[in-house]
């Protein structure tokens, strides 16, 4: 799949526009292309409890899921420079349960599949095999 990568930086550039940062002053927008064809995105939003501060990729499956669900087949993610981030651990893992190891991902090394950032993730097959 060709992915419109424009699109979705431009999502996330905008996205990183309403980020609530008055802790770290660090402006995180994240965009995804659903399955179909939806795009949606999220941005970080903090707290003074600095723990309990949620990354942008946790309002971008928010927006996903409370928009109709799908699957995840693009993302990227931008800071408030326009500089494309690398998703957190975290969020990587977020990340896959909704869009699974094929999930194409744009980084600052490229385009790359998320099963290559986040190998031997833990998966709901782990649950699965658990219970047999
Ligand atoms: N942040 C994200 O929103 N996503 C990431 O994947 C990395 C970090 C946010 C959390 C915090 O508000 C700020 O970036 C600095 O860590």
């Amino acid at each position: 799949m060709t992915m419109d990568w424009t699109q979705l930086v431009t999502a996330a550039q905008e996205a990183a526009l309403r980020a609530y940062v008055p802790y770290s002053n660090y402006p995180v927008g994240a965009a995804a292309l659903v399955d179909d064809g939806r795009i949606v995105r999220g941005c970080n939003v903090e707290n003074a409890s600095y723990g309990l501060t949620l990354c942008a990729e946790c309002g971008l499956v928010s927006s996903l899921i409370s928009s109709g669900g799908g699957r995840l087949v693009g993302f990227t993610c931008v800071n408030g420079k326009h500089q494309i981030i690398t998703p957190c651990g975290r969020c990587r893992q977020l990340l896959m349960e909704h869009g699974g190891p094929s999930l194409l991902m744009l980084t600052p090394e490229g385009e790359c599949s998320l099963s290559d950032m986040l190998p031997q993730w833990f998966g709901s097959r782990d649950l699965q095999e658990y219970d047999d």
